[in-house]
């Protein structure tokens, strides 16, 4: 007897990452990423030529996605794109070739949740590896959120904290500046960490209520250490540069930590999740195993390539709601500060 699979197209293009991904059932088939390189020269995204590139880009990565795939057309069951949150210039890219596409081959479109889609790319199947178990908690970081999401159910999941300034990507981003390195520069921290003592120099933390996360003193304090070095020595950075990056790495990996180990402890919850482009970070993902060998968590850790932006992670969450019919129709529109509900 033959099995009905079902296929989703994803489409990402929320910020500079122009991707498609084709998902059978919950197996990545093809998971396309065009990175946007103009944004280098300008030390961080400038909405309006994202928006151009992806108007470029999101054609040839649809047809290299499904080539890739191996299926065809007719094979498509839905459309999932991503609604918000993001540059609404962008969100407007993949909203717009999400109807277009929806109404040319008469399938359903599904309007994701960008937050909800970093969340459940750990759904997404990966051999031999176990899938978390509801409740769970996430710390989805990247440059532009930071938050604990208590995960109930699929699509039903709640923010017990987040950041009250910058998000952890953009302290590791807003540091890597002021060392000198192009945008993004959370990479090269991580890179440069990996040959340092991170116990060299010490920050302040911040304290801030609850659950919630504050960066912004951070990135100040490692400002004017710096400058106060380079007045002393100036190529402070230079000699000292592995170091400065595994302090600074730390340095935000604590503050992170501090509060995802009271919210698993107050909740007595023990699945702990990590997701989003920081979560790429070497240091975080070693941390995370520590800790969850201390504190008997059973921890999960996204692949590389479903942590940063990514369509596979919106196809998957279409996929849920596929299953659950949940459809948007042609009046939809993107919406830049979309929520998590
Ligand atoms: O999830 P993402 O691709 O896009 C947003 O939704 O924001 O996250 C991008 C962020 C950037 O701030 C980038 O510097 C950071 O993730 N990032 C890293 C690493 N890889 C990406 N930060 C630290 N270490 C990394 N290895
Ligand atoms: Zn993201």
């Amino acid at each position: 007897m033959s099995q009905k699979h079902t296929f989703i197209l994803g489409i990402e293009s929320s910020c500079d990452d122009t991707s498609a991904a084709v998902l059978k059932n919950e197996t990545i088939l093809s998971n396309i990423i065009a990175t946007q390189d103009i944004h280098k020269m300008y030390g961080g995204v400038v909405p309006e030529l994202a928006s151009r590139a992806h108007m470029q880009n999101i054609v040839p990565v649809v047809d290299q996605a499904i080539k890739l795939a191996g299926i065809t057309l007719d094979q498509i069951d839905a459309i999932a794109f991503t609604k918000g949150p993001g540059l609404l210039g962008s969100l407007v890219v993949g909203t717009s070739f999400a109807k277009s596409f929806s109404l040319a081959l008469d399938i359903p479109m599904i309007d994701v949740n960008h937050m909800h889609g970093h969340v459940l790319a750990h759904f997404i199947d990966d051999e031999g590896k176990d899938k978390p178990q509801f409740p769970f908690l996430c710390l989805t970081v990247s440059g532009g959120h930071t938050q604990i999401v208590l995960v109930k159910d699929y699509l039903k999941m709640e923010v017990i904290g987040t950041t009250i300034d910058d998000a952890a990507g953009e302290a590791f981003d807003k540091s890597a500046k002021i060392l000198g390195f192009e945008y993004p520069g959370g990479p090269l921290i991580d890179k440069y960490a990996q040959l340092g003592d991170a116990n060299k120099f010490e920050f302040s933390k911040p304290r801030i209520d609850g659950y919630n996360f504050s960066f912004s003193g951070l990135k100040t304090s490692i400002l004017y250490f710096i400058q106060k070095q380079q007045k002393l020595n100036p190529t402070f950075i230079e000699d000292n540069l592995a170091d400065i990056c595994a302090s600074i790495q730390k340095a935000i990996i604590d503050i992170l930590f501090i509060k995802l180990i009271k919210a698993s402890s107050e909740l007595n919850i023990k699945q702990i999740a990590i997701a989003g482009g920081v979560s790429a970070n070497s240091g975080l993902r070693t941390e995370l195993i520590r800790v969850g060998e201390e504190l008997n968590w059973k921890t999960f850790i996204p692949k590389f390539e479903f942590c940063t932006d990514n369509a596979g992670m919106i196809a998957i969450t279409g996929k849920f709601m596929f299953d659950k019919k949940l459809f948007a129709d042609q009046s939809i529109s993107a919406s830049a500060r979309l929520k998590i509900v």
